[in-house]
């Protein structure tokens, strides 16, 4: 009867282990943290600095519900300029001096969706700019750093050498809509078809990266 009655006792048990492991594995999936969405309207004040040393401040206004992204970019004792995005795919890139200068791009793609950054992968935590923060990864395009007490973003690493520290971070603030209105002369030209790798290749300024963003992003490869 003892022998019989043996085999039946080391099934269970090893069933036992099984379900440990599995009870482990999931919860260490659990445990990564996933950053948080973007809030539908906010407004944010970044310091740029490209790989070469150049420093931009850019004025970022994030209108999910309007279907609208604007950066303004204002580059160290340079150029000032608007980089206005519409969910449509347009872009008009300009500057508001006697230049009168437009760049009218059309993109396969529209603004940034509040959740692009689903699907990144979790680095785990790292002091940054004085912040201890959650570090994700995304397609090897952007690290992003979140700060782990108030979940807002501190700080974005681009695959181009371009950091961006975050400077304010007003979740629900808006532009007014006069200010979404680009200039007349931005009409007059014709519109080019882009597509964000090319923009990647041309566009060397925050702009570059924040249109090509929307393209890697939006676009087949985003979600
Ligand atoms: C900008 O980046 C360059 C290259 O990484 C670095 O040497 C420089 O100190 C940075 N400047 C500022 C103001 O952060
Ligand atoms: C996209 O929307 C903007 C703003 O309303 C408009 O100026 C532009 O012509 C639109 N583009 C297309 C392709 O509809």
């Amino acid at each position: 009867m003892a022998s019989a009655m043996k085999p039946m006792s080391y099934p269970p048990l090893i069933l036992l282990l099984i379900s440990c492991v599995n009870v482990f594995s999931i919860a260490s999936k659990i445990a990564d943290p996933t950053p948080a969405a973007w809030p539908h309207q906010f407004h944010s004040i970044l310091f740029m600095n490209n790989s070469a040393g150049n420093l931009q401040v850019v004025d970022l206004w994030y209108d999910w519900p309007n279907g609208r992204n604007f950066n303004i970019i204002q580059n160290q004792l340079g150029k000032l300029l608007y980089d206005l995005e519409w969910d449509n795919g347009t872009s008009y890139i300009y500057t508001l001096d006697s230049n009168q200068e437009c760049r009218t791009l059309r993109f396969p793609v529209g603004v940034l969706r509040p959740n692009w950054l689903e699907g990144a992968n979790y680095l785990g935590q790292q002091q940054v700019d004085g912040f201890l923060c959650n570090v994700w990864e995304k397609v090897d395009f952007i690290w992003y750093y979140e700060d782990v007490k108030t979940k807002r973003p501190v700080y974005w690493a681009f695959y181009t050498g371009m950091v961006a520290h975050v400077m304010t971070f007003e979740v629900g603030a808006v532009l007014e809509d006069k200010n979404w209105q680009a200039p007349v002369y931005c009409f007059k030209e014709g519109v080019e078809e882009r597509s964000p790798v090319l923009e990647s290749v041309a566009g060397g300024g925050s702009s570059g990266v924040f249109t090509l963003m929307r393209g890697v992003f939006d676009g087949s490869m985003g979600q």
